[in-house]
């Protein structure tokens, strides 16, 4: 017989884990520049929505499948499907993972090389207008940017390698303090700036009217925008935090734990944001300045602030953690599948894990240096097509397979959901959701999902 599965030492392990899975880039850097770019407090309100609706239910199924079943994604469809037809699906969130650190491991670098280059005051000089600066110079690097993405990997395995409760849990419990600790510090110095009331105004007073500004379609950006958002920031549809339901016993219902997890991934995005806009506003720099707000704009910001090296090494090692956490989550989930689909040891799980994350790194790292000028219309760079993949297309779909299998009887059933659901002390899965998850969600998602191609297809046909 197999040896008992190893499951989190405490409780406070398992909820900050899957908050350090959830709690990343999507949190730090995605959330301020999508919330700046839509205008601020009416967008944050549609997330939430979306967040409560969308996200929640999605997180207690992918709990609850990994709690029954006590497997990764990688045999839990086996376990608990009723024939076959669910095996595939395992193939999805090993995929999934994947593809997200394809691209996840160079961005977490560009953080490790800010918080390295703010510590070092190499920002100092940066021109906030030019795309150059320290950024472009940096990207156009291959050796520095293969170098960084190589460190990201190192650390997140090399955690692994001390197993689930001696690596993983120690490492991700202490990074998630320090996390919550240090961004607690740059909230208090961000809105204390002077100036900094405008920031907050345009952050948390709601401006229906912003959302429309560009007609119906811009509103129906937005909604595809949150969408997109509360799934991705709770790392929902591939399985991730499946595998963390698998590694938990039945004392407390998987509702309860899931309203922690979400409250603690909705807090660090708001305050991410607490932090951003005042500065921006106090500094006069564009709020809404896109995906190079946090790596052009800010560290403008950063230059003129008086302490500005402590608090830009600060403000990274903040952002740093916070990837990196969720790489080491993302790592430690892709090993569990690997040892259990393929029968191998951890140590040679995470040998053939290793390489290959390695090697699938490698076209984003490259990508502003062998095709910098490669683009997909519509969508970008390399890097954006791989985060369209997973973001726009596995997210979303994966999260809607989720439903069905818990849902219908053609899957694992609803009642066998909630009796996994609601074992233990804490809050129920409502009952009477039951309709809208149904009908109502898989519905929602499939209209965005079709509605967000929309443009894209009239792009490519050369119809816009
Ligand atoms: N939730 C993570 C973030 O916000 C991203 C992620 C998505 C992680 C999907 C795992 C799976 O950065
Ligand atoms: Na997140």
């Amino acid at each position: 017989a197999a040896a008992p599965r190893e499951h989190f030492a405490s409780r406070l392990g398992f909820i900050l884990i899957s908050a350090g899975c959830a709690i990343g880039l999507g949190n730090v850097w995605r959330f301020p520049y999508i919330a700046g770019e839509y205008g601020g407090a009416a967008f944050i309100l549609l997330y939430l929505v979306f967040l409560v609706i969308l996200g929640l239910p999605v997180m207690v199924m992918e709990f609850a499948v990994g709690r029954a079943s006590q497997r990764s994604g990688a045999l839990a469809f086996d376990v608990l499907q009723p024939s076959r037809r669910w095996h595939w699906f395992s193939w999805w969130g090993y995929v999934g993972c994947m593809l997200l650190m394809m691209f996840y491991t160079t961005v977490c670098g560009w953080m490790l090389a800010y918080t390295a280059k703010m510590a070092t005051g190499t920002f100092v000089g940066l021109d906030p207008e030019g795309v150059g600066g320290v950024f472009g110079a940096m990207l156009a690097n291959p050796s520095e940017m293969v170098g960084w993405m190589l460190a990201v990997i190192v650390i997140g395995f090399f955690v692994c390698s001390f197993g689930l409760q001696k690596g993983v849990e120690r490492i991700t419990k202490i990074m998630m303090i320090c996390l919550l600790a240090v961004m607690g510090l740059l909230v208090v110095r961000s809105v204390t700036l002077p100036g900094a009331a405008e920031g907050l105004a345009f952050y948390l007073v709601p401006d229906f009217g912003k959302m429309f500004d560009g007609g119906m379609a811009g509103f129906g950006e937005a909604v595809y925008a949150a969408m997109g958002q509360a799934f991705f920031t709770l790392s929902l549809g591939i399985s991730a935090m499946e595998v963390f339901g698998s590694r938990i016993g039945k004392q407390n219902s998987l509702t309860g734990e899931a309203l922690r997890i979400c409250g603690l991934d909705t807090l660090v995005a708001i305050l991410a944001g607490l932090i951003i806009f005042p500065a921006c506003f106090a500094f006069a720099v564009a709020p809404d300045s896109g995906p190079s707000l946090v790596f052009i704009t800010l560290p403008s910001v950063f230059e003129q602030m008086p302490l500005g090296q402590l608090w830009g090494t600060l403000f990274f090692v903040f952002m740093s953690f916070a990837a990196l956490s969720t790489i080491i989550a993302v790592f430690e989930n892709l090993i569990t599948f690997t040892m259990e689909k393929w029968d191998l040891s951890r140590r040679d799980a995470i040998k053939r894990t290793a390489i290959l994350v390695t090697v699938l790194s490698l076209p984003c790292a490259l990508g502003f240096n062998l095709w910098a000028g490669v683009t997909v219309p519509g969508i970008g760079d390399i890097q954006s097509i791989e985060d369209f993949i997973v973001s726009n297309n596995l997210l979303p779909l994966g999260s809607l397979l989720y439903v069905m299998f818990c849902v219908t009887r053609k899957g694992w059933g609803w009642n066998n959901f909630l009796a996994e659901a609601d074992a233990g002390n804490g809050m129920k899965f409502p009952r009477w959701a039951r309709g809208w998850l149904t009908f109502g969600l898989p519905a929602l998602i499939i209209i965005i999902f079709i509605m967000g191609y929309v443009p894209k297809i009239m792009l490519w046909c050369g119809l816009a």
